[in-house]
């Protein structure tokens, strides 16, 4: 293994807790769900079993309505906030009360296929949790054209993306009461989202512990929801994944219920384009405004498995847009946009995840030259920076916060020269 290998596994088996894995020491002291998903991917490298597992601690946080909530708080770190105590949440796990994009389903696929005899079993015990998840995303967060809906930025895993900024302009602060962040103490505020960003997640927080959680409702008369690209692309790629997953597991009513239902999601999908921007985008289900600045949510399109004719070029164009507008790509927001701020989490800076994501897609869809830029470019990140939450997609530099999980995974997993072959 090469050193920074070795560095990246090193910093996965730092962060493991005994099953599960912190996304960082200190920042993110909990479980959170995407960033599980993604461990697992990096664990699969070097250690398959503790990859399954990573995915079995993440499905025991699973509500009885399907639910997998985006933080188990499986202990109580006081130098978190917001932590149990604010959320009132979860069934066997104290948890919170919305979930985020179910890239689990896809990992959970990874890992079968690498090894069938080992995963067969785990996945025969993993699989109707999965399935359950899918059916409450379209049960209790679907808009009328299918496209699904995030009840909290921190649900769509883009927490204070742009995407959001008009819809949480009509969020009402109300009961919060006085409280101390915890995050900025860690790092810098710059990097970091606003007060009044704060100010109204936690009135979102405050609405659905009120309404006791029930998640269908809070997605009806909530303050805040919004039809969400990465949601909606994410759960799309899912169902093709646990459709192939049911077949091999001989769940043939299962299977076909998925692939029925892929036709909405392409529907739904499609619901999402943007005339304006030329590309997908989030649209505030209680004006039907999109939002309107392009985020790298929307070259999520080619991961879902989505092919639109209608819009491929148009999309491609795009994409060679914001790679022309940023010397190192994918910026999470159109640089050229007037409030793309180079370090300030998903409202700029390039995440490796969404890297992997967008270069998946579009290996698969044929476009080679810009799935091999986007892992240029990331290799260059990590070997430049280190294993940041996200660098500045202009000088390179790392931000948010260190050592952190899901880059050390996508290290692993996509990025490192190990890979070139597979990649190739
Ligand atoms: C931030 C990110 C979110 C991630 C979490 C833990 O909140 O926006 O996507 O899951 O940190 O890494």
């Amino acid at each position: 293994m090469a050193d920074l290998d070795q560095e990246a596994a090193a910093i996965l088996r730092a962060n493991d807790r005994g099953g599960y894995t912190v996304p960082t020491a200190g920042l993110y002291p909990y479980q959170w769900n995407w960033d599980s998903a993604f461990a697992a991917l990096g664990f699969a490298e070097f250690d398959l079993d503790r990859a399954w597992r990573e995915l079995e601690t993440l499905a025991e946080g699973a509500w009885a309505n399907g639910m997998w909530p985006n933080i188990l708080y499986r202990v109580d770190d006081p130098d978190y906030f917001p932590g149990p105590t604010v959320w009132h949440a979860g069934e066997a796990i104290p948890s919170s009360g919305v979930s985020q994009p179910p890239v689990a389903a896809t990992v959970a696929r990874a890992l079968y296929e690498r090894d069938p005899a080992l995963g067969k079993a785990r996945l025969a015990a993993l699989f109707p949790k999965l399935l359950a998840w899918r059916d409450w995303f379209h049960r209790d967060r679907e808009d009328g054209a299918g496209a699904i809906l995030v009840t909290h930025p921190w649900e769509s895993g883009r927490d204070n993306s742009p995407d959001w900024d008009a819809a949480m302009a009509n969020v009402q602060v109300a009961d919060i009461g006085p409280y101390q962040r915890r995050d900025t103490g860690h790092v810098d505020q710059a990097m970091r989202p606003t007060k009044e960003d704060y100010d109204r997640y936690l009135t979102l927080v405050a609405w659905g512990r009120e309404a006791a959680w029930e998640t269908g409702r809070i997605t009806a008369e909530g303050p805040f929801a919004v039809a969400d690209p990465t949601m909606t692309f994410i759960l799309m790629r899912s169902h093709g994944d646990l459709a192939a997953l049911a077949k091999t597991l001989g769940e043939n009513e299962a299977a076909a219920r998925l692939e029925a239902d892929l036709d909405r999601a392409i529907a739904a999908a499609r619901s999402l384009w943007s005339d304006d921007l030329q590309a997908y985008a989030a649209r505030d289900e209680r004006t039907g405004a999109f939002a309107d600045g392009i985020t790298s949510a929307a070259l999520l399109a080619w991961y879902a498995g989505l092919r639109d004719p209608d819009h491929e070029e148009a999309l491609l164009a795009t994409l060679h847009a914001l790679f022309d507008a940023a010397p190192l790509a994918l910026p999470s927001f159109d640089p050229r946009h007037p409030k793309f701020d180079a370090k300030r989490d998903w409202r700029g800076p390039v995440w490796a995840i969404v890297n992997w994501m967008v270069a998946c897609g579009l290996h698969e869809a044929g476009h080679e030259a810009e799935a091999t830029r986007l892992r240029r470019d990331t290799r260059r990140l990590i070997e430049g920076a280190g294993f940041y939450e996200y660098f500045d997609s202009r000088d390179g530099s790392g931000a948010g916060g260190p050592d952190f999980t899901w880059t050390a995974a996508i290290w692993l997993a996509w990025a490192s020269p190990s890979k070139e072959e597979e990649w190739n």
